[in-house]
């Protein structure tokens, strides 16, 4: 539904993003996670033909956004980072604007407002004016504005910033309703929103694509040792040392806390059962002992900090510091 090949964005002298490419299949929800600055509304903002990019081309529905922007335009439904509403109108007033620019008129954009009123719940603002709504309610009319064509194609640039914990949820919850029917790219700088609504992630870093795959997976490829954490309530001081004489040990690290270390073990290689043995028979007390996993967000920071072995983008991040305005206001499509 979406596809993206070797796209790259200069604004000046400054590439925002380089050699990004990435599909997202018919129903599927990608998450396109990365810090500020990696190049995530840039990315979105050529999805949606806002501005072309420098190189590469990208597709919606089989329509380049380049050549036919109409046809893409037609078949997407975007939040900004910013709603684009209006504060002097009230949400009806506001949806039936959107719903005439779309196309829409009379029984159709009745039936249409009802729908998006009804799905995100803004019944009872909607004579009220938007400026006087609050945050969690001004990021659900810019969702109906996305939703109000009915379009195949959602394009949501964070769209849970800025919300309380409860909005969060209810707004992830309406994201998986839409998924299946429909095809969505979220982008998100938080990792929580990445593992709970989508199945792909892609992560992004300093304007390069750095990874790709389920959540899972993406822990899982990148794990490179098993971790093991124990901790002893008598360690000798040369404890660390002992430790990795067990065969199987290729490193031992001080956790956190006092007695606490972190045996780094081969992969597939389960060395509890010796380790539990080495310590019990000499009489050091052992308090605990478990796996510790690699969580996504492990992954995450390891891609995003450059460390060795992973794909480097050629500038890195850190030098990236100010983000400038966009030029131009986005207004509604
Ligand atoms: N209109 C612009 N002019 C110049 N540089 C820009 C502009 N928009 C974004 N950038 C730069 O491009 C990079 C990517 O920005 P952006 O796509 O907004 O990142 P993200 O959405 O992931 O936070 C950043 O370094 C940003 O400063
Ligand atoms: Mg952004």
């Amino acid at each position: 539904m979406i596809d993206v090949q070797n796209i790259t964005k200069r604004y000046g002298h400054h590439t925002a993003i380089e050699n990004v490419t990435f599909s997202v299949a018919k129903g599927e929800v990608l998450a396109f996670l990365g810090p500020n600055g990696a190049g995530k509304t840039t990315t979105m903002r050529i999805l949606t033909c806002f501005m072309p990019p420098t190189e590469g081309t990208a597709r919606v529905a089989g329509f380049d956004c380049v050549d036919a922007p109409m046809e893409v335009k037609r078949r997407i439904g975007y939040l900004p980072e910013t709603p684009p509403v209006y504060q002097e109108l009230t949400v009806t007033e506001y949806l039936t604007f959107v719903g005439r620019l779309r196309g829409l008129t009379s029984s159709s954009l009745t039936s249409a407002l009802n729908r998006v009123v009804e799905r995100l719940q803004l019944g009872s603002v909607r004579h009220r004016l938007i400026a006087n709504l609050s945050r969690g309610y001004r990021q659900r009319v810019g969702l109906a504005q996305a939703l109000l064509h009915d379009p195949p194609v959602l394009i949501l640039d964070e769209p849970t910033v800025g919300l309380d914990p409860k909005q969060i949820i209810e707004i992830r919850e309406l994201i998986k309703n839409l998924a299946g029917s429909h095809s969505i790219i979220l982008s998100t700088h938080i990792l929580p929103e990445a593992t709970a609504v989508c199945q792909r992630v892609v992560i992004i870093n300093g304007g390069r694509i750095v990874a790709e795959d389920s959540p899972e997976q993406l822990s899982a490829r990148l794990r490179q040792s098993e971790k093991i954490s124990i901790t002893i309530k008598a360690p000798p001081p040369d404890c660390e040392e002992r430790l990795r004489t067990i065969p199987g040990v290729l490193n031992v690290f001080p956790g956190q806390g006092p007695g606490n270390f972190l045996v780094e073990c081969a992969l597939g290689h389960d060395l509890r059962e010796e380790l539990a043995r080495f310590i019990v028979s000499r009489e050091w007390g052992l308090l605990e002992l478990k796996t510790v996993s690699m969580t996504l967000e492990d992954v995450f920071l390891r891609l995003t900090r450059h460390e060795e072995g992973m794909p480097q983008p050629s500038e890195p991040a850190a030098a990236v510091v100010s983000e400038p305005e966009p030029s131009v206001r986005e207004a509604a499509p």
